[in-house]
């Protein structure tokens, strides 16, 4: 009699909705480390040796020391559409695949990153500390004027999906959408989201908004600088939910103290989890702990899809969402 074929063996470095770990025990060896803080390094290396899959998210630097620690691995499984942490060439190289998570995050990120733009330009956060510290004695026609929404520029610099579904919430603002890309969307697109590619330069001097969909890439980093901050308009705002680093955080801090821009909404920060302590003690600005996609519906679909690629890998299929599929059609 032959014995069953052996189970693929997977480490989970986070603490994940269940019904996710629950589809991975029903097709894999398991080792969940069910805690929602990293892996110490040399733990994550010691729990990973000898197993051929890692579900992973964005704090675990998979890199070329790791891959060569782990020559089993198979398929490194991200729990983020956003993959900087890992090196994708360096795993390519070694014919390990790398699986993101698109798609299912895009309209809960562009909802959020709405969510910060309109926080900022309605000074929400403020009015908030108001009524709870008690000042609220009574009405005021000069309290807290903030900045219209409705009919005014966005600006959206990277143009992909999370950009694209900004642009469609910006329709229902009856506003003008500006967006940078490298790449132009097809011309169905732009006549339907009514939006129009510009450069980078004229993006920011004639937007009210300027709201960052790009990835961190050596090209985007610092994308946004002191340089960039002088040239928008005083009352503009700057909302970033994409990654840190695509901002210049320090000249950020100097614009929204002497007042280049108005205000800024941040869901990243340049040096994840520290926050720069200027930004900490200013009111213009709205600060979020990197939690973009994080509603219950979306942050369990995104599970399910970094489980499923994992498995996919590991059993011979093609996973639904690789980032490197070349991997996949070598022989
Ligand atoms: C979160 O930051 C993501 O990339 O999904």
């Amino acid at each position: 009699m032959s014995s069953p074929p052996r189970r693929p063996s997977i480490l989970i470095t986070r603490a994940l909705p269940l019904d996710a770990v629950t589809r991975a025990r029903d097709r894999a060896e398991v080792d969940f480390h069910d805690v929602d803080a990293p892996l110490p390094r040399a733990e994550l290396l010691r729990r990973l040796r000898g197993r051929q899959g890692l579900v992973c998210v964005i704090t675990d630097t998979v890199d070329e020391d790791l891959l060569a620690a782990c020559p089993e691995l198979k398929v490194a499984s991200n729990v983020a559409v956003g993959f900087n942490n890992i090196d994708v060439a360096a795993a390519t190289r070694r014919g390990v695949v790398i699986t993101n998570t698109p798609d299912v995050l895009t309209e809960t990120t562009a909802d959020f990153a709405w969510t910060l733009l309109m926080a900022t330009a309605r000074r929400v956060v403020e009015a908030d500390r108001y009524v709870r510290e008690g000042r609220f004695t009574q009405w005021e026609n000069m309290l807290l004027h903030g900045g219209d929404i409705h009919g005014k520029t966005l600006g959206i610099v990277g143009f992909g999906r999370i950009g694209r579904a900004m642009a469609r919430r910006a329709l229902g603002f009856g506003m003008r959408v500006l967006y940078q890309d490298a790449v132009a969307a097809d011309a169905a697109t732009e006549r339907e989201l009514r939006a129009t590619r510009t450069d980078i330069v004229t993006l920011l001097r004639e937007s009210d908004f300027v709201t960052i969909h790009t990835p961190l890439l050596p090209e985007t980093r610092h994308l946004i600088n002191a340089q960039s901050l002088k040239s928008m308009k005083k009352t503009a705002y700057l909302v970033n939910a994409a990654r840190g680093p695509v901002v210049d955080e320090a000249a950020l801090v100097q614009a929204l103290k002497e007042g280049w821009i108005a205000g800024a909404g941040l869901d990243v920060f340049e040096e994840e989890p520290k926050v720069h302590l200027g930004l900490r003690g200013l009111s213009n600005v709205v600060l979020a702990p990197h939690i973009g996609s994080a509603s219950a519906d979306t942050r369990l679909q995104m599970a399910n899809l970094a489980v499923d690629n994992c498995l996919a890998v590991l059993e011979g299929k093609a996973p639904p969402t690789p980032v490197n599929p070349e991997v996949l059609t070598r022989t």
